[in-house]
């Protein structure tokens, strides 16, 4: 299981907050993300409505814990996605901080010290699974480049 079972205990006790606040939460940590990585903000399109994304991501991957080739397959295809965008490999733990802070501004006294842990523990294993697929998208493309551009001098 990648997650400890107290947290996902915790995890199901506060979902109803989340389900309350989510969105605000994570428009919040996207707001951090823009001022401590100010190059995000040109890759979040306004159109697309990103903090929904973020929490049905987080609702998935609480609903297929226990099936690592449904995470797998989800988080290969949002990896693509996020790939296909440039988002950054190095965006994505900061915005698991970002979205830990925007907990604790938002929620003050409600997000206690163990219900911050459990969402951390999740959003870190969302953003480093994310991280490492795009990671590997990002290397096969590099190598991609490189093959076609031997090929190019080559010929
Ligand atoms: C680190 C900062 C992040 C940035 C800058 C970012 C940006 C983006 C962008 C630009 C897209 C493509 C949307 C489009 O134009 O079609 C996208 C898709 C998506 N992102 Fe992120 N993202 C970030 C973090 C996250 C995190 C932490 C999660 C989940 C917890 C997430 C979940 C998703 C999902 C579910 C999609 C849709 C994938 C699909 O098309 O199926 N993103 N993101």
């Amino acid at each position: 299981m990648p997650l400890h079972h107290e947290s996902l205990l915790v995890l199901s006790e506060t979902r109803p907050l989340i389900e309350a606040r989510g969105r605000e939460v994570v428009v919040r940590a996207f707001q951090i993300l823009f001022i401590r990585r100010p190059e995000t903000r040109f890759i979040v399109r306004p159109d697309v409505s990103h903090p929904e994304l973020v929490l049905s991501l987080l609702d998935q991957t609480l609903a297929s814990i226990s099936s690592p080739d449904d995470l797998m397959a989800m988080f290969s295809r949002v990896a693509e996605a996020h790939v296909n965008a440039r988002v950054q490999v190095e965006w994505m733990d900061g915005f698991c901080d970002a979205f830990v802070m925007s907990m604790e501004e938002l929620l003050g006294t409600s997000a206690t010290p163990r219900m911050l842990a459990a969402w951390r523990e999740l959003m870190r294993f969302v953003v480093r699974e994310l991280a490492e697929r795009q990671e590997f998208l990002y290397r096969e493309q590099r190598s991609y480049l490189r093959k076609a551009q031997l090929g190019f001098l080559v010929s």
